[in-house]
């Protein structure tokens, strides 16, 4: 089992930086006007795609992991949330040119190669189209040996600092962008999710225990390297 799909059976309806609470101040923050068409890149359980859909934007979600997408299509359903849902990669997005106004992904554009998921964000936004990217950036370059760790277990293809990120979107085609200063990561908190769904027999799995624990031994060892910004960019 790889740490998405230990996500996605652990039903987890917000795993980036800030939890669900940031999610929701940075759509407060943007005011989106109804009608909105926005992409949500690596949507995961497809909590943050159905907010936005119940604030009246047209919402299509796509994730790579096809545990993510069975999840999030419940919680569509479930909660009657008219959210388009479509197992595709963030790297090679399977909608033409120009058709979003807003592209919104959280904790996913470091988990994927290269420079391949900014150009398609750019690809596939509007002129004037904007991209909000929430993303994992660390205080300081890291050795190869922390990053191998952090690789190996997340899955993690980039764990960039903050002049990293610049220097990935300054060789993009955005036209404009900025980031938030870095904010360090705070403890994660949980908070209620009502259209979450929890496979119990996972805390059964020893297996699924033991990576469970190693998230929280590599969360601790790293927590004072690890942090977040959220990258704003402008397509012209
Ligand atoms: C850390 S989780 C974040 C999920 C969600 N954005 C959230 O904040 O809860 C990373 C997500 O990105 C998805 N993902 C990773 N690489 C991807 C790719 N290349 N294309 C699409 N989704 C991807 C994973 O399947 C997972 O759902």
């Amino acid at each position: 089992m790889d740490y998405p799909t230990l996500l996605a059976r652990l039903g987890e309806g917000s795993a980036h930086p800030g939890g669900f609470q940031a999610t929701k101040e940075l759509i407060t923050q943007i005011s989106f006007p109804r009608g909105t068409k926005v992409l949500e890149a690596g949507c995961g359980t497809g909590r943050t795609a159905c907010y936005l859909a119940s604030l009246g934007c047209n919402v299509t979600a796509i994730d790579r992991n096809k545990e993510m997408i069975q999840k999030a299509a419940y919680r569509a359903k479930t909660g009657n949330f008219p959210v388009r849902i479509v197992q595709a990669d963030a790297a090679s997005i399977p909608f033409p040119d120009e058709t979003f106004d807003a592209v919104f992904t959280e904790s996913v554009t470091a988990f994927t190669q290269g420079s391949s998921a900014i150009g398609e964000y750019w690809r596939v936004l509007k002129p004037k189209g904007v991209l909000y990217d929430r993303e994992l950036a660390f205080a300081r370059k890291l050795s190869t040996v922390q990053k191998k760790k952090l690789q190996s277990f997340y899955g993690l293809h980039h764990m960039r600092t903050v002049p990293e990120w610049l220097k990935l979107l300054s060789l993009s085609r955005f036209h404009k962008y900025s980031t938030s200063p870095f904010t360090k990561m705070k403890q994660l908190v949980t908070d209620n999710d009502p259209l979450r769904v929890i496979e119990h027999e996972l805390f059964t799995k020893p297996d699924a225990v033991a990576m469970m624990m190693k998230n929280e031994r590599l969360m601790s060892s790293f927590s004072n390297l690890m942090g977040s910004i959220v990258i704003t960019a402008w397509k012209a």
